[in-house]
């Protein structure tokens, strides 16, 4: 059964996309799960001039259509909602809002705790949390936590500027920052696979792995949000946190216990021991690439630079490949190839851990067995080992051992968000990136761009494909290829 949380949560950005895509439907799962109950109530804030009745109809329609939902439940869950018009750089606004809080804590009987869910541009997060500490928003009893989205800076000046001006107000315990891949489930199985597996505990080092990679692959291109992707690209987008914390999780140490204390431990070790390239050395190990322009089964599909919003003469990467390495006593000299970019054949995430290839005895030279974990769009793990043909014959044969989790309770199972705001909520920062983390993530980042700043060349590739011809030269170059060549193309995903 799962415990209640007894919280005010002030939503800044309550009419925007991820509120209502993501947010209202994860606090609704939480709602039905018992995590929120009788004593919560959530203040939507941004500037439009919205009732609380109105505010009331769009969460109910941004959660009407989950599975199973009942038109009662709908009902009981929007009557919790509130919606203060405020604009988050007046400051006069946050005494009204600080006022309606302070009922609303009265009203449910919350005992003071508070959530603020920073679910706004990213420029606004230094203009709230210095209000919220100069309008005196924060309560004497009971918690009072951040939650703040993606991206938590543009390089480690502007992170390090941002991270100062939140820890101002608030203390690092206090601040949740979201990366919402580490709600996800097959992320959070990569502990158990790791360390509950004597068998892949025993191998899982440079003793025995020859190489990793991580694809995150996306079908789609760059949609509405060249206005945002045009100043990121997908070395920030996707490299500085997502990517980076797979790595974190595949090569970090096991922690002493299953506490977010102990896991961010060994997490902020495995990230300081990333190694930091030299230009020379960003040059050689990282590539980048556009999408371009390609018919696909007779649909002409844009090129990056034909999309809305995007300049003629654009130098964003849609697409970023790299070998990475940790200079950690378990893992120094193991390749970590990393991949992500938009347009790419058919959208998917997967890790391929590839242990090296027995080199004596009886079938020295025979294939390297290979463990994929497949995070979305399926989840699930295969292995393939060296099993031997049938029949009278001592040949081997690659053999495949497949599971993937029921579609269904896959489905039924929380989605990330909803797994991260019952964190916030229970103040469980496991599943959360620690300042230090993001840090070292940016150090590495920002070698990797200062390369790239002074030079006009951008290799394409066409939409479809898997990218351009340097990804697949920079592991043929040590010998190695990428595990996942997909050969059909999937775009609608
Ligand atoms: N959307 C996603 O799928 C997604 C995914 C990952 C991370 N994120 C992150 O989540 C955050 C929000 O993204 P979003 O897509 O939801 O943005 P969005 O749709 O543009 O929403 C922005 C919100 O901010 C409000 N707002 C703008 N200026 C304001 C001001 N001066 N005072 C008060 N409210 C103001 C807007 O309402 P008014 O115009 O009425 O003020 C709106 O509610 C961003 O940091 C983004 O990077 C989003």
């Amino acid at each position: 059964m799962t415990e209640e949380t007894h919280a005010v949560i002030i939503l800044f950005g309550g009419s925007g996309d991820l509120a209502r895509r993501k947010l209202y439907p994860a606090m609704f799962g939480l709602f039905r799960r018992g995590q929120l109950c009788q004593h919560f109530a959530v203040i939507g804030t941004a500037r439009r001039p919205w009732s609380d009745a109105y505010y009331r109809e769009i969460v109910s329609a941004a959660v009407e259509d989950e599975p199973g939902a009942t038109a009662g439940q709908v009902a009981a869950f929007a009557s919790h909602f509130y919606y203060q018009s405020h604009d988050v750089t007046d400051a006069a606004h946050y005494t009204t809002l600080k006022d309606l809080a302070a009922k609303l804590d009265d009203q449910y009987a919350v005992g003071g705790n508070r959530l603020y869910y920073m679910a706004m541009a990213p420029s606004f997060f230094a203009t709230i949390a210095t209000h919220l500490k100069s309008e005196a928003l924060l309560t004497s009893t009971g918690f009072n936590r951040l939650v703040i989205e993606k991206p938590f800076g543009h390089d480690y000046a502007s992170a390090k500027e941002l991270n100062d001006s939140i820890t101002a107000t608030f203390d690092e315990h206090q601040i949740y920052r979201i990366d919402h891949y580490l709600g996800k489930e097959m992320v959070q199985a990569i502990l158990a696979l790791r360390f509950a597996n004597p068998l892949f505990k025993a191998v899982w080092n440079k003793d025995y792995i020859q190489d990793i990679q991580i694809t995150l692959a996306e079908a789609v291109g760059v949609e509405e949000r060249a206005g945002y992707y045009e100043g990121a690209g997908a070395l920030r987008d996707m490299v500085q946190n997502h990517i980076m914390q797979l790595v974190a999780y595949l090569t970090m140490a096991e922690p002493a216990a299953k506490t977010a204390a102990a896991i961010h431990e060994v997490k902020s070790a495995a990230f300081e021991a990333l190694h930091v390239y030299t230009p020379a050395e960003a040059a050689a190990n990282f590539v980048r690439g556009q999408y371009a322009a390609a018919t696909i089964n007779g649909t002409r599909i844009n090129g990056y630079r034909e999309e809305t919003g995007v300049a003629a003469d654009s130098l964003t990467d849609t697409f970023v490949a790299g070998k990475l390495g940790v200079d950690s006593p378990s893992f120094a000299g193991v390749p970590i190839y990393v991949r992500t970019g938009k347009r790419l054949r058919r959208k998917s995430t997967q890790v391929t851990v590839t242990f090296k290839p027995t080199t004596s005895g009886l079938f020295a030279g025979a294939a390297p067995t290979n463990l994929t974990l497949y995070l979305e769009p399926h989840q699930g793990y295969s292995l393939f080992i060296n099993g031997k043909q049938l029949g009278t014959t001592t040949a081997l044969m690659p053999e495949e051992l497949k599971y993937r989790h029921d579609p269904h309770a896959a489905a039924n199972a929380p989605e990330a968000y909803e797994r991260l705001i019952g964190s916030a909520l229970a103040g469980d920062e496991t599943d959360f990136t620690r300042w230090q983390e993001v840090a070292a993530a940016w150090h590495f980042v920002d070698a990797i761009a200062a390369g790239w700043a002074d030079d006009p060349t951008m290799p394409t590739y066409p939409a479809g494909s898997m990218g351009p011809s340097e990804a697949f030269e920079l592991l043929a170059k040590d010998g190695h290829q990428w595990f996942w060549q997909p050969t059909h193309i999937r775009l609608a995903d």
